[in-house]
């Protein structure tokens, strides 16, 4: 193929990119999104205080735009994501207990409603676990409601949306070691108890290497009948082109490793300021790294 998303498509992978709702009626922006991608990410849009800006009142018209974008054109969407300690709305920021484990599942609930059928792989829980060596979860409000609030949300996900995968999503997970292996043992859990969990991202937010057991990480949670996923692609330093195409080989090497997203498009919609870590340059010319994974695929 002579785009990431064919090339991709003929290895039976999606190609995908992390879209932010106010840039598509930039031309060249749009107009790569459209030639290169087959898979789509709400950068900003589709999070708890994006769609619930008060409680109980929703507003997805910023969703919208970039899901229809997407539907319109064929292309897949990643749901991002409906529960996660960061861009929490002021008022559940300070809630606790009961109150905010019910705040929680109704979130959940009604955005998985609201797109039921829409959404190829929703991102239910994002970043619950601990950097570090402890892995254990992360301390946040939502964590303080209890230790089964992440398989209260899949469950109440998948009551919402049956046709959605259903995903768990993190950052430092890419090699072996006690946060991912924290998660591990989670979905291990989770699959041996019947919890629903269809996926596993892994973020990628990666500078200058990959660790060497990447593919071996992935390797192992496909091992326990999960799809799994490189989610938020974006790498910074002067080995970027060659740790492109390792990473793009590595999901290629595992059967389950359904797809890829880079967290943006040109360097200058990087939440990574300064630091170049995507496929296309400033004006959305092509970079190395670009040629390199597709190249890999
Ligand atoms: C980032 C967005 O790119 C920024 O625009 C925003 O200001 C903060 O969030 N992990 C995630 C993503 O799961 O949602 C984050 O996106 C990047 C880190």
């Amino acid at each position: 193929g002579s785009t990431l998303g064919t090339a991709a498509a003929e290895r039976g992978r999606y190609f995908g990119a992390a879209v932010a709702g106010h840039k598509l009626g930039d031309g060249t922006y749009t107009g790569i999104l459209n030639r290169e991608f087959t898979s789509v990410t709400a950068e900003n849009e589709m999070k708890w205080d994006a769609t619930e800006p008060s409680q109980g009142n929703f507003t997805f018209a910023n969703g919208d735009r970039i899901v229809n974008h997407a539907l319109s054109r064929g292309m897949s969407v990643r749901g991002h994501a409906l529960l996660w300690h960061s861009q929490q709305p002021g008022w559940s920021q300070n809630m606790s207990g009961g109150a905010l484990r019910s705040a929680m599942m109704n979130h959940v609930t009604r955005v998985a409603s609201y797109y039921r059928g829409k959404i190829h792989s929703w991102d239910v829980v994002n970043e619950a676990f601990a950097d570090g060596s402890s892995g254990a979860r992360r301390d946040s409000n939502l964590q303080r409601t209890g230790n089964d609030w992440i398989e209260a949300a899949f469950r109440a996900a998948r009551a919402a949306d049956p046709g959605a995968k259903l995903c768990y999503n993190d950052y430092n997970t890419d090699g072996v070691n006690a946060k991912s292996t924290g998660i591990y043992t989670m979905v291990r859990d989770f699959k041996a108890r019947g919890v629903p969990i269809d996926c596993v991202g892994f973020q990628a937010h990666l500078t200058n290497s990959v660790p060497s057991d990447f593919q071996a990480n992935l390797q192992r949670f496909a091992d326990l009948g999960v799809d799994v996923q490189i989610t938020e692609l974006d790498i910074a330093g002067s080995n970027q082109a060659s740790v492109y195409a390792s990473v793009t080989r590595s999901c290629l090497a595992v059967a389950r490793c359904t797809g890829i997203t880079v967290w943006g498009i040109r360097d200058s919609d990087s939440w990574r300021t300064g630091q170049n870590p995507l496929l296309f340059d400033n004006s959305g010319a092509k970079k190395p790294a670009y040629t390199a994974v597709l190249d890999a695929l």
